[in-house]
């Protein structure tokens, strides 16, 4: 059996960066507020001519150049993204499209902040199954274009932003097993409205835009996320301690710090990407992951714990050692 290795990594964000003295223009918040509660600085909004393809692309290309290679075989590309640049086509035909992929079968993943989580799920099974050999998997957002700007619970969350790593057959591969699971019951509780107009009989808010019960949503996330790092460590053979650096979504700084009192992981060996960028959705992971990587902090070698969690609500997490 193919072995799948994460080989590669590369990230975008626009160069528009939003502080919270913005928001203190829009709505009834104040900076120290939105610090004290998320964790948030700052964000990255995309200016009107840019969308998620374009974030996709350019983290392809900062992979490609950073790590020299190749991506001329690709053979499939998984994109995640709740905000893509419309329905159809996928962000996963246009990056194959944009960037000439000519061998590439093309996926977009509908999961939410677990997307990038699934989408490596995905790509391990496609290469453990011997189906495929070289994929891309990319997680990218525009949330900017989702987000109720009058609503003043959420609108400081969201960030735009792509972050995107290339997984390929290995004899050895540096992917473990991995898990996925759903609370489905959950979908009320975070939702962006399409063409129904309610969900299990509860009418919904018909903007468009992320509607979310944070409240419920940072409960469900610390309980979840905490009681699967077992049963992940379980399927690998791993204890807490072995783990090097948990790389959790970063959708409040207060609920990793939450999941990490909750399980005894200090807080020290996390990786976020909140306080700079914003929750960006199926993006926070691999931005995140790609600055340990970047600053030094993730060393060879190092095991790393990923868990997206989100929408759906659904999550996903795996074990890489880089
Ligand atoms: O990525 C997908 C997954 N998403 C998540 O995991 C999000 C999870 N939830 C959260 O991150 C948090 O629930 C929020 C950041 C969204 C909200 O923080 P919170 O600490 O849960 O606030 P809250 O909704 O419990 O509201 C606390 C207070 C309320 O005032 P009272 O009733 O205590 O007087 C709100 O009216 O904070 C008030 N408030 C604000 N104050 C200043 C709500 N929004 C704001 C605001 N500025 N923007």
């Amino acid at each position: 059996m193919a072995n799948a290795r994460l080989t590669a990594i590369g990230m975008a964000v626009p160069q528009k960066v939003v502080n919270n003295a913005y928001f203190e223009s829009i709505i009834e918040t104040t900076d120290e507020w939105i610090v004290s509660r998320t964790g948030i600085k700052t964000r990255y909004h995309a200016a009107d001519n840019e969308f998620t393809s374009d974030f996709c692309v350019r983290a392809v290309q900062d992979l490609a150049d950073k790590y020299n290679k190749d991506l001329s075989d690709v053979d499939m590309i998984l994109v995640s993204t709740v905000s893509p640049d419309q329905p159809m086509p996928s962000m996963a035909c246009r990056v194959q499209h944009l960037l000439k992929m000519n061998k590439a079968g093309a996926l977009d993943i509908y999961a939410a902040c677990a997307g990038f989580s699934y989408g490596l799920v995905v790509a391990k099974g496609l290469i453990n199954g011997g189906s495929h050999k070289k994929i891309l998997v990319i997680g990218a957002e525009t949330l900017s274009r989702v987000t109720d700007f009058t609503d003043r619970t959420s609108c400081f969350l969201f960030g735009d932003g792509a972050g995107a790593v290339l997984i390929e057959a290995d004899p050895v591969g540096n992917i473990g097993q991995c898990i996925t699971g759903a609370s489905g019951e959950g979908g009320i509780d975070l939702y962006i409205s399409g063409f129904a107009p309610t969900i299990d009989g509860q009418e919904l808010k018909m903007n468009r835009c992320i509607v979310q019960n944070g409240r419920k949503v940072f409960k469900w996330a610390v309980t979840t996320v905490a009681a699967e790092m077992k049963t992940l460590l379980a399927k690998n053979d791993l204890s807490l301690d072995q783990i090097d650096w948990f790389v959790p979504h970063s959708a409040n700084l207060r609920i990793i710090e939450a999941i990490c009192n909750e399980t005894g992981f200090p807080i020290e060996k996390t990786l976020e990407s909140i306080v700079d960028f914003g929750n960006t959705s199926s993006a926070t992971i691999p931005i995140a992951l790609y600055n340990g990587i970047q600053s030094g902090k993730v060393k060879k070698g190092d095991k790393i714990m990923i868990m997206g969690f989100g929408g759906g609500l659904a999550y996903a997490g795996a074990i890489i050692e880089w």
